[in-house]
């Protein structure tokens, strides 16, 4: 069938590509502890997103007004990230915009929307394959339950690295998953590392290796792999079904401290988590790459709130939370420490209802109380 014929070919193609992506893998990091000038590239992205980030910018450029005074820190903003401008160029990231980002050394990001179906990729998910942003790390905090999960998610490999390249034939579609050694052996590393250097003890690989046999159970046994190098922490494998559950079940879910997993089961699953903590408009994220990072909220860009005229009350938490993990990577501990303080004191509350403060009137509170 001539049909089978081609999609042999595209698949036979998408091998090689990824083969030379493997290839491509170079692990030279970013040192922030010696860099003379880091620039801070801020992405709006669309929706609500120019609102919360412009609200979360406000708040790097009072921690670190010293510093852009001094010339050690750049803040550069970014334009034409937009579903528009991206619509228009037929690209999920213009080639201006690309260039403009790769001038940075971090993001910070608002929300861009992901248009369902069609053929235009999300930003998202060609940002962090651009920058090869491997490893998404989403912490949930909530001290009076007892949690203080991170999130390790795989963020180039697995169902998104093909996800707009999938094959379609006569009354059938398919879709191709990808994991690879080194894709995995470097996110099992960052969580390892995270885990040592935090004093954790426990990491829960979460994959569905009963079924999806090749790519899961290779995530799984490169992850015992790593882990030998890490005699103190104790790892236990468990199917993504039954940790949604865990992750509802007490006291059980105290118990986990760092979540390793592939890249859809990760973007699921951080969902759930943030909801327990009290929305996806309180949970952070970052994306970390050995050269680049970028950090954003984990939600949409909620293109309802603007069109019911409720922008100003989209809270601007979760970028803001994103912009102290962003603090942290590039070594401003004591901002980000600063930051995540008066966070924690902060009076105010911003409800998509409208019924508390706006951003704006939330951020103003929030740098009231940095001490
Ligand atoms: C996330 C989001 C993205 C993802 C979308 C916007 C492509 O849901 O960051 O979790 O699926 O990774
Ligand atoms: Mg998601």
């Amino acid at each position: 069938m001539k049909e089978v014929e081609l999609a042999c070919e595209v698949f036979r193609k998408l091998l090689e590509e990824q083969l030379a992506r493997i290839a491509g893998m170079n692990g030279e990091k970013t040192d922030f502890t010696t860099k003379k000038q880091v620039t801070i590239g801020v992405i709006d992205g669309d929706g609500i997103g120019p609102i919360i980030t412009a609200q979360a910018t406000r708040v790097l450029e009072t921690l670190l007004s010293d510093e852009i005074a001094a010339g050690s820190i750049v803040i550069k903003q970014i334009e034409g990230l937009t579903i528009e401008n991206r619509l228009a160029c037929g690209k999920p990231i213009p080639e201006d915009v690309l260039a403009a980002i790769k001038s940075c050394d971090v993001l910070l990001k608002g929300p861009t929307t992901t248009p369902m179906g069609g053929k235009m990729e999300s930003a998202n998910v060609a940002m962090r394959r651009e920058l090869d942003l491997y490893a998404n790390c989403r912490p949930v905090c909530i001290p009076e339950k007892n949690i203080d999960w991170m999130f390790y998610r795989e963020n180039t490999e697995g169902e998104y690295v093909l996800g707009s390249r999938g094959v379609e034939l006569p009354g059938m579609a398919v879709d191709f998953k990808v994991t690879t050694d080194l894709g995995t052996r470097r996110i099992a590393r960052a969580a390892f590392e995270y885990a040592k250097n935090n004093g954790k003890t426990h990491v829960a690989v979460v994959t569905k290796a009963n079924i999806m046999k090749k790519t899961d159970g290779r995530f799984t046994a490169i992850c015992h792999e790593v882990a030998k190098d890490y005699p103190g922490i104790t790892v236990d494998d468990y199917y993504i079904d039954i940790m949604t559950a865990n992750l509802l079940k007490e006291p059980l879910r105290q118990q986990f401290q760092v979540v390793l997993l592939p890249n859809l089961y990760g973007d699921i699953i951080t969902d759930e988590a943030a909801q327990i903590q009290g929305g996806v408009g309180t949970a952070g994220s970052a994306n970390i790459g050995d050269r680049y990072a970028m950090f954003e909220a984990i939600h949409g860009s909620a293109p309802r709130m603007i069109e019911r005229g409720m922008g100003q009350y989209a809270n601007p938490a979760s970028i803001i939370k994103a912009a102290a993990m962003l603090l942290r990577h590039i070594c401003r501990t004591s901002a980000a420490d600063r930051l995540e303080k008066a966070m924690a004191k902060c009076p105010v509350e911003v409800r998509s209802d409208g019924t508390g403060v706006t951003a704006e009137q939330y951020t103003d509170a929030l740098i009231s109380q940095l001490s």
